[in-house]
This record gives C-alpha cells, structure tokens and sequence, in this order.
C-alpha cells in the first residue's frame, strides 16, 4: 500500500534555489513524509514559477501588488483549499503574512531565514539586505535558520539552524551564495522533512 504523505505547497518570490533544493530532496527521498503538489509566488515573473513547471508542479501565483494584502492571503487561503494542502513552506517569499493569515494555519507554516535568529531578523531584513547587515556589523559567524511562522516576523518557535562562518573579504553576494550552499540548501529539506512526519504521525 502507498504511504499516506502530507500535501505541501511551497511559497515564493524569486530565484527559487531553495526551491529547487526541496525538489531535489523529495526526488532523492530525503523528504519521504510530504509531496509538494503546489507552488505559489507573489511574482508571476518568478524564476521559481519555471523551476517548478520543470518537475511537473503545478503553480499559480497569488499577487500582492495587485490583489493588496488581503486579497493575496485570500486567493492563498482559496488555492490551498481547493489543492487539499497541509503544510506551507515559505522558501524565498518574500511578503509578510498577517496575524489573522497565520492563525489559521498554527504549526503548518515553515519558513527559512538566512542569518542565525535572533540576529538581522524581524521586518526589512530579507534577502541581500541580511548579509549586508551581517558584513556591516562584522560578525565572524552566521548562518540560516527554519522556524515556524507565527504573527512576529521571523519571531516563530525555531526548527533547525546551521552556522556558517565568514571568510575575510566576503560580500553580501558571496557571503548570501556561501550561507544558501552550506546551510539553506541543507537544513530546509530536513526541516520539511521533520515537520512533514510530526503532521503524519498526528504530533503537531
Ligand atoms: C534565500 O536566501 C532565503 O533564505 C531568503 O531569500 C533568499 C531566496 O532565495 N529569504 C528571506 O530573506 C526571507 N526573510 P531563493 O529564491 O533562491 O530560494
């Protein structure tokens, strides 16, 4: 008999290599406990978007710039609905979710977050701008970090996190290709995959 496995959709905005990351583990069966059967971006230009047309999943996008806040988290709430899914796995997305979204789905949203909460988190700390923050500060060690999402931006009970250290001469380009290498692209499939089995086995 086929094992019953959770219905994942994955959020994003851009690039999409975390992404690309849970695709591949699913393939190799280092996530076993979920399939992701959806991926929805804010940006119907997404790289992510074509990524995932790649595998086969199906995608739609939810526009905040032209559906407002609201209307995003409606039309997200609708797809996952009417797709049957249990889990949310933000990967790269890049908008915040309100508190009367996030109530709604307690412990079934995961996000990942590229420096080593509680450091160069919490609102306008996203992508690039993380580790120019880092570099600014001159921290020796960073890292990234999947936890759950609740009403406080990055402010949700922590998963997993992976330190990374910060080789002299680093930039935000390199140092944001070196954090998503040695610890994103690791520790997001494993967190997926440990949520994914606490959902099945009734947990959480
Ligand atoms: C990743 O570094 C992710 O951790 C970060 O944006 C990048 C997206 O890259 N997310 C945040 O900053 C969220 N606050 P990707 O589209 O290639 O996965």
């Amino acid at each position: 008999m086929k094992k019953k496995k959770v219905n994942i959709a994955v959020l994003v905005s851009g690039g999409g290599t975390n992404l690309q990351a849970l695709i591949d583990a699913e393939k190799s069966g280092i996530i076993e406990s979920g399939k992701i059967s959806l991926v929805i971006s804010n940006k119907a230009d997404a790289f992510a978007l074509s990524r995932a047309e790649k595998a086969g999943i199906k995608t739609a996008v939810a526009s905040k710039k032209e559906l407002g806040q609201a209307g995003m988290e409606e039309r997200i709430s609708a797809l996952i609905s009417e797709n049957s899914i249990d889990f949310l796995v933000l990967a790269g997305f890049m908008c915040i979710l309100s508190q009367s979204f996030t109530k709604q789905y307690d412990h079934r949203i995961i996000n990942i977050h590229p420096s080593l909460i509680p450091s160069f988190c919490g609102e306008g700390f996203y992508g690039l701008r993380v580790h120019e923050a880092a570099l600014e500060k001159g921290v020796k060690v960073t890292g990234a970090t999947v936890h759950f999402v609740n009403e406080i931006p990055d402010g949700g009970e922590i998963i997993i996190q992976k330190a990374v250290t910060i080789p002299d001469g680093s930039t935000p380009q390199s140092l944001q290709k070196r954090v998503m290498k040695l610890a994103e692209w690791k520790i997001l499939p494993l967190a997926c995959e440990l949520v994914s089995k606490k959902i099945l086995n009734g947990e959480i």
